[in-house]
């Protein structure tokens, strides 16, 4: 049997991982407004116990750390060893000591019964082959009654920065369509999906709410390499280009950058942008 969720091990632990490290920043400033969208869902209490799931470079990890210390704690799970090492390093320069990481994977590792008080996630949810399996995993190492808050991306229509992408790689490469829900961020774009997947998972008081806001990607980056860096960056975009020879890859990126251009200024690119806010709660009688 092959191990699961191999393909995203290979690139969060790869050259995915690794750019994502390096353009921590630029990937922080385009996620933070929609993370904290999310965050505000979740009324931490000063000894909450926190899990943050597909944490990362633990942006959010270390910004709950610092709410709820020093009686509260919180965890930041992760499959990706360079996103976790940079996570512990930042941990360190800011002196938490109430924040842990670990390299697991959610969906199918042990992470715990009835330990948390409240589970986050920041668009880290959405790469589980088996999305059930890992929710019902979240929802055992939840204490009963405990919230749990994440954003997750809507439809590509309503983030352009990947219908135009897909729309100029479909002009040099004949794309099959990637199986439906298949893991990757528009994963989860269908709420009535994201809906049976946490009531399959024992979740109830499930609410999902649109949020649309400005996107504002690789800030300070010039147009040609904000482009370069989205084709690495997405473990979807950086799947459809693996086979094509650097020509292919430089006419997509001439075309795109044509694309993007009228959204792009002196402060980065700034695309309109919808988010899925999700919020439920673990049975409080489970
Ligand atoms: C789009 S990134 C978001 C990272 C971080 N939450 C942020 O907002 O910057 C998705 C994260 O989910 C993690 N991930 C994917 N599959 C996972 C799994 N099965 N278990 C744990 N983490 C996973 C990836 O390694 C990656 O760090």
């Amino acid at each position: 049997m092959s191990e699961a969720n191999k393909g995203q091990k290979d690139f969060w632990s790869g050259k995915g991982g690794d750019l994502w490290v390096q353009r921590q920043n630029v990937m922080d400033i385009m996620l933070k407004p929609l993370g904290e969208a999310a965050l505000q869902k979740l009324e931490l209490s000063e000894d909450a116990n926190v899990l943050d799931i597909g944490c990362g470079c633990g942006n959010t990890t270390l910004s709950i750390a610092g709410k709820i210390k020093p009686r509260g704690r919180v965890t930041g799970l992760d499959i990706s060893e360079p996103m976790l090492q940079r996570a512990t390093e930042s941990a360190l320069e800011l002196s938490l000591d109430n924040i842990s990481f670990q390299c697991v994977d959610v969906q199918t590792e042990d992470i715990g019964s009835d330990t948390f008080s409240a589970a986050f996630s920041r668009f880290g949810v959405m790469f589980f082959e088996d999305s059930v399996a890992a929710f019902r995993n979240i929802n055992k190492s939840l204490l009963p009654g405990s919230p749990l808050s994440f954003v997750c991306w809507q439809s590509p229509i309503q983030n352009p920065w990947q219908s135009l992408f897909v729309q100029e790689v479909k002009k040099f490469i004949d794309l099959p369509a990637p199986p439906p829900r298949s893991p990757g961020p528009f994963a989860f774009m269908e709420s009535n999906y994201v809906n049976s997947i946490l009531e399959n998972s024992n979740f109830e008081s499930i609410e999902i709410e649109g949020h649309e806001a400005e996107v504002n990607m690789f800030s300070g980056r010039s147009l040609a390499d904000s482009v370069k860096d989205y084709m690495a960056i997405n473990p979807v975009v950086s799947e459809m280009l693996k086979d094509s020879s650097n020509e292919v890859k430089q006419e997509i990126i001439k075309s795109t950058m044509e694309v993007f251009s009228p959204y792009y200024s002196d402060k980065g690119l700034i695309f309109p942008g919808a988010a899925w806010l999700v919020t439920a709660k673990k049975e409080a009688n489970a």
